[in-house]
């Protein structure tokens, strides 16, 4: 833990050889932990994806949890996991040189297969935020070809990929530290409300704006050219010549 450069995130940290899920190990500890106590697990028999999805988590990926007790607006809840990925996108160049793409919303690719992906969990009183578990999970020495066999009829899949396919020398805690702080910087922003240079970052490493784009949302299917990102990391495209906000769903397709 020498080398975690941070003031709060990580400096208390629960470790698991195996657990089902970090993302429910910290909803059972969130109101009595400190802002920014890092749940971490070796493996989960059953990880927590967005949308209701499974996440595989086997031995070799990094699989954590933070919980955070923090003061900003309800609205700001929705950029936060866009943020994060943000903050890892940048982690996982310091630390082991490898560019990364962001995908709206919080899914990081390389080559356009996803590498990592983000989950927020909130609890909400009288309209403001108790507490907030942001899960990440980061396939870093796992094997793709056998992910990609469990995932490939599940909607929406797109690929898998993992660190060590570009990196051999396997710096896992380096990593982690790596992007926590990183995190705990982008959040202390978003606490002061400044936000522009987050969404401008985004914007630079992301693959997604620009692009001519299919999504699938809880409306159906969209078509429509992704133009950018709103304050609160909703995605905005323009179709048939209107704008549109997308709030919750996935890209399925580039269309080039
Ligand atoms: C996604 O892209 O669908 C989000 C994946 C989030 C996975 C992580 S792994 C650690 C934490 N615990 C879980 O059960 N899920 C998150």
């Amino acid at each position: 833990t020498s080398g975690l450069k941070t003031k709060m995130f990580g400096k208390h940290t629960y470790y698991f050889d195996s657990v089902d899920s970090t993302q429910n190990q910290a909803m059972k500890m969130a109101s009595r932990a400190v802002h920014g106590t890092l749940i971490i697990a070796e493996k989960q028999t059953s990880g927590k994806g967005r949308l209701g999805r499974k996440w595989i988590s086997p031995k070799g990926g990094i699989w954590l949890s933070i919980i955070l007790h923090p003061k900003f607006d309800m609205s700001v809840i929705t950029l936060f996991p866009i943020a994060s990925a943000l903050a890892l996108s940048n982690a996982i160049e310091k630390t082991l040189n490898i560019k990364s793409e962001l995908k709206w919303p919080n899914d990081i690719t390389i080559n356009g297969k996803k590498v990592a992906g983000m989950l927020v969990d909130a609890s909400i009183e009288s309209n403001k935020i108790e507490n907030m578990i942001l899960g990440v999970g980061i396939n870093y020495n796992v094997e793709v070809k056998q992910i990609e066999k469990i995932l490939k009829n599940t909607p929406n899949f797109y690929g898998v990929a993992s660190l060590n396919e570009h990196h051999k020398t396997i710096k896992p805690v380096l990593l982690v530290q790596s992007f926590l702080l990183e995190l705990e910087e982008i959040f202390n922003l978003l606490n002061k409300g400044e936000i522009k240079k987050i969404i401008k970052d985004w914007t630079k490493k992301s693959s997604t704006i620009g692009q001519n784009i299919e999504l699938i949302t809880e409306e159906g299917k969209i078509k429509g050219k992704a133009i950018k990102i709103d304050n609160d990391g909703a995605l905005v495209i323009s179709s048939n010549e209107k704008n549109k906000r997308i709030t919750s769903g996935d890209i399925t397709h580039i269309i080039k």
